[in-house]
């Protein structure tokens, strides 16, 4: 069974809290929290604040998907805001293995970003380390885009080395996830759908969520 992330950057910040339940009520098995800082993508949005107030709202999983250069400045403070996984660009860090161990020193599980362009073989030699792995299948920046098929292959790859080599990592797919792309990424391995529009651009969200999960039985 796909596990199904909303991404809360499509929620109405007006009543984020109320949003929150609501998707943990329809079925979500994580929160998808999207940091961005307007250097490593072109879009700016929040910080540990939020996620410090989402803790409380939910005992589900909060999914922290750092797009923000540097990461490694902020591993602490979303850490202590109450993060369960942070997930950190290969591109946006020097020392990538240095980073995924001071995520998992500050007690959180460690998630690794690939950007579209970006190949698995880039982050093989820390694959042992990872509790999860993103492949983004849009460039990272706003929600609403079109699914890139050509990351597909890097879903497989990553199954197939998890296997091999008997890792543990989740595989996390994030960008322009629908009742349509999602079952491309599932049947290629993925784990974990992250759903920004889908889910919180609809009235129904147990219908939206529900529409997914069908979509890959
Ligand atoms: C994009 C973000 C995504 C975004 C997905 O930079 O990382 O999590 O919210 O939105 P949709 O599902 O609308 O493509
Ligand atoms: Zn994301």
């Amino acid at each position: 069974m796909v596990k199904i992330a909303p991404s809360i950057l499509s929620a109405d910040f007006s009543k984020l809290g109320d949003e929150v339940r609501e998707v943990e009520k329809a079925g979500a098995d994580y929160i998808h929290i999207d940091v961005m800082d307007g250097m490593f993508v072109p879009n700016i949005t929040m910080g540990p604040l939020v996620v410090e107030a989402v803790r409380p709202v939910t005992s589900l999983t909060l999914d922290v998907h750092l797009m923000i250069e540097q990461p490694e400045r902020y591993v602490e403070a979303f850490a202590k805001a109450g993060a369960d996984i942070i997930s950190v660009h290969a591109e946006a860090t020097r020392h990538l293995h240095r980073t995924v161990q001071m995520i998992k020193s500050a007690g959180v599980k460690a998630g690794i970003v690939l950007n579209p362009h970006t190949p698995v073989e880039a982050i093989r030699h820390v694959l042992s380390e990872a509790d999860l792995v993103l492949v983004m299948t849009v460039n990272p920046g706003f929600g609403g885009q079109s699914f890139i098929k050509e990351t597909v292959s890097k879903i497989k790859e990553l199954n197939e080395i998890r296997a091999h080599e008997r890792f543990h990592y989740e595989i996390e797919v994030d960008g322009g996830v629908t009742d349509e792309t999602i079952s491309l990424c599932t049947n290629a391995g993925a784990d974990v759908a992250v759903a920004g529009s889908f889910v919180f651009g609809k009235a129904d969200r147990e219908a939206a969520i529900k529409a997914l999960t069908d979509a890959v039985k």
